[in-house]
């Protein structure tokens, strides 16, 4: 916007009444909390937060993630008591990874219904049948070498994991989840996955794709959590480069013409561009995935009293917000729920 310059008044120092004239005085909506909350922008509500859970085999396992303080592997009993607490602090969804009791080449147990994920999805619905379940589909946290695909030599197979995924998506289906998130950045996969849902009978199940995930650093000590670091090798073959942005729109647009329903950005604050851009551009529902890395660095800072964690939390999930994501991932929802509530 440009500011016509006869209004851009500047104070005069020579003013015999007293101090400067100024007609635009940005400070005047500040002024009060009252003030502040009537004319806010953005507001971030309990309602667009994501609440993600790992699930581990076992009974009353409650193992902390030490690089995720606060953040813990659950069996299925446990996971149902946190959703249940989520649900009470009035969390709309979570979203569900599991640890698997054996892992193999293929990844075979991602598609288990007997499986950690698939029974947590049948417990979690049948106590809490209002609360979404989204599971992740991916295979890195059940293969023996922890890539998100088959591998071949050095190479990820794209075609032969794309058939692996969508059988790991039905098996969600099944189990009764409501929304499956493809995690993996295969490319093909969210068409794979919607045919093989609505040939199940699964046409009312819901895509949200990890569209624009980048290869992050921030991803660390999510992978503690999910026991799910590759063995030898990364990610750069099939997760994006953090320097491209157009790129981004480009895979965005591709899962929605594959049939996604929810597209997501992934990490969200070092992203923020991405997330206006796709968007502005696309105007689709946007999640952003405040990710491990970037909910790691807020608690170590606060552990050490550097930061004031809470200001700082919802200031990071109130920036995703204001980008422009309608759903935010975080593993902070249960606090910002309840600081949300007060
Ligand atoms: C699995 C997956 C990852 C995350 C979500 N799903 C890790 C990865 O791609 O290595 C990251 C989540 C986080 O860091 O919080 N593909
Ligand atoms: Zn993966």
């Amino acid at each position: 916007m440009t500011v016509p310059t006869h209004t851009l008044q500047r104070p005069r120092a020579d003013e015999s009444a007293g101090g400067p004239t100024l007609t635009r005085r940005l400070r005047r909506l500040r002024r009060s909390p009252a003030m502040r909350n009537l004319i806010r922008e953005t507001r971030l509500t309990k309602d667009m937060l994501v609440y993600p859970l790992f699930v581990c085999p076992g009974h009353q396992v409650r193992r902390e993630v030490p690089s995720m303080p606060g953040v813990a592997q659950l069996s299925v009993d446990e996971a149902v008591r946190e959703a249940e607490a989520a649900a009470g602090e009035g969390i709309n969804a979570v979203l569900l990874f599991g640890l698997p009791e054996a892992k193999d080449e293929r990844g075979s147990a991602a598609g288990d219904p007997a499986a950690p994920v698939q029974s947590a999805v049948r417990a979690i619905k049948r106590g809490i049948p209002d609360l979404l379940v989204v599971t992740d589909v991916c295979l890195c946290e059940y293969t023996s070498h922890g890539h998100c695909g088959l591998v071949e030599g050095d190479e990820i197979v794209n075609d032969a994991t794309v058939g692996l995924l969508a059988q790991a998506a039905v098996s969600h289906a099944e189990a009764g989840a409501d929304v499956v998130a493809p995690s993996d950045m295969m490319d093909g996969r969210v068409a794979a996955i919607r045919e093989a849902l609505d040939a199940g009978g699964f046409e009312d199940i819901a895509i949200m794709s990890y569209a624009a995930k980048y290869c992050s650093a921030y991803y660390g000590p999510f992978r503690d959590a999910a026991d799910s670091a590759p063995a030898f090798g990364d990610r750069r073959t099939h997760q994006m480069d953090p320097a491209n942005v157009d790129e981004a729109v480009r895979e965005t647009e591709l899962d929605i013409e594959e049939g996604a329903d929810i597209v997501m950005v992934k990490p969200a604050l070092h992203y923020l561009d991405v997330i206006a851009r796709v968007k502005q551009e696309l105007g689709f529902p946007t999640a952003a995935y405040h990710v491990s890395g970037e909910y790691a660095m807020l608690k170590a800072a606060a552990r050490n009293g550097w930061i004031d964690e809470e200001r700082a939390m919802l200031e990071c999930l109130t920036a995703i917000h204001r980008a422009g994501a309608d759903i935010v991932i975080t593993y902070y929802a249960r606090e910002a729920a309840r600081r949300l509530a007060g």
